[in-house]
């Protein structure tokens, strides 16, 4: 009877134990889930939210990517338009770095391309020309005699597809637009995806790939102004720029290379970080043409498609820092020559001269026209890939 009852009791005991067992596997089943909840919270993540209605009636919509360390961008499918990149400053500050607008009419009407991705043809073709395998095609002027960001209606004004891609240490967004052969002029159906990806590190990835069913020419690019000291917080003339490149392209009078120059001895030696405003009054007829920069710089890099360091553009007064590196061989420094008080951006503030500069990692102006320039040529069968890092820090310690 003893034994009966001992045996009782190691059962029970087993019960208990193993209740108790239980109850500890649940508890830290709930501790891993809340510790998980805690994380997905601070993961990235991507939010969609509408942004209103093209005139034809298509809805466009904003999405949102942010990354663990709350570093957001936002897009839009109109144009694949970049409305925000917010980046925290020394003191953690969070502000918006780049122009743009608040709605889709604003876009829709006298966009300086804010943000945009530009194409087919990113930058000037002259005399709106070219002549590949023996044909000659005619695009459209936008631009005085040249063409233009692709055309009166560029990939800049195009809705795109939009894929989420969300991940463990970044996010993304996959854009899709097929350009029809003939569009604006450029032969072949062209297939483009462009691929936006933030990660952890407050890096902003842009990847773009393209496939053609007949020989033609491209040039992609990203159009973001950037103002690190804030959007709408005034001029970027005491941004400190380094450009990698011992040459650059000089420009006739409407803005189209007339060949390879060295930045030595000039305005456009940014070797060392230099103010921007230090010299954009310096008479120099280089300047005189594009108002102030509107200039490609022939990167320093070596000819293997590997991602090599373009530019560092610093702002003292707020300590943001960003680096851009690409696999391209050219980059446009543009310091928004343009823009006239015309325009009132998304931080509710007017933009005028200067107020932002754009650093467009590209293959060179016109290069259809230039035999002795990097290849815009795309051929069935290839694939145009190039790829651009924004790596956004501050001068913290
Ligand atoms: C060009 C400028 C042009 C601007 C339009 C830049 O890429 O270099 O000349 O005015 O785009 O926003």
């Amino acid at each position: 009877m003893r034994k009966g009852i001992d045996e009782l009791m190691v059962i029970k005991r087993a019960v208990w134990q193993g209740a108790a067992r239980l109850v500890a596997l649940m508890g830290a089943t709930v501790c891993a889930a809340v510790i998980m909840g805690t994380t997905a919270v601070n993961a990235g993540n991507i939010e969609k939210r509408d942004f209103g209605k093209l005139p034809d009636g298509t809805p466009v919509f904003e999405y949102t990517l942010t990354n663990a360390k709350n570093m957001s961008v936002g897009v839009i499918n109109y144009g694949g338009i970049i409305t925000s990149i917010k980046v925290p400053d020394r003191d953690g500050k969070i502000d918006n770095v780049v122009l743009g607008f608040r709605d889709i009419d604003s876009y829709v009407g006298k966009n300086p391309y804010f943000g945009v991705i530009a194409g087919r043809y990113a930058n000037r073709i002259a005399n709106a020309k070219f002549t590949l395998d023996g044909k000659e095609y005619a695009l459209a002027a936008n631009n005085g005699p040249n063409s233009l960001h692709g055309g009166v209606k560029g990939f800049d004004k195009h809705v795109w597809q939009v894929k989420e891609l969300p991940g463990g240490d970044s996010v993304g967004l996959e854009l899709a637009y097929r350009s029809p052969d003939g569009e604006e002029g450029y032969p072949g159906n062209l297939d483009v995806k462009v691929t936006y990806t933030l990660n952890d590190k407050d890096e902003f990835r842009i990847d773009y790939a393209a496939t053609t069913d007949k020989a033609t020419v491209i040039n992609l690019t990203s159009h973001s102004y950037f103002n690190l000291a804030g959007n709408g917080s005034g001029t970027v003339l005491d941004h400190k720029l380094t450009i990698n490149a011992d040459k650059y392209t000089p420009v006739d009078p409407t803005s189209i290379p007339t060949g390879i120059a060295s930045v030595e001895g000039t305005p456009f030696d940014f070797r060392q970080s230099t103010r921007i405003g230090d010299r954009i009054r310096d008479g120099d007829q280089q300047l005189i043409y594009g108002r102030g920069y509107d200039h490609n710089w022939v990167l320093n890099r070596p000819n293997d498609g590997s991602l090599a360091l373009a530019a560092r553009l610093e702002d003292a007064k707020t300590g943001r820092i960003m680096e851009i590196e690409t696999t391209e061989p050219g980059i446009q420094f543009y310091t928004g020559n343009f823009l006239d008080g015309t325009l009132v951006g998304s931080a509710g503030k007017m933009y005028r001269q200067g107020d932002g500069l754009c650093l467009e990692t590209q293959h060179f102006p016109d290069s259809p026209n230039h035999p002795d320039f990097p290849s815009t040529v795309l051929k069935p069968g290839e694939t145009y890939k190039t790829s651009t890092v924004h790596r956004f820090f501050t001068d913290k310690i």
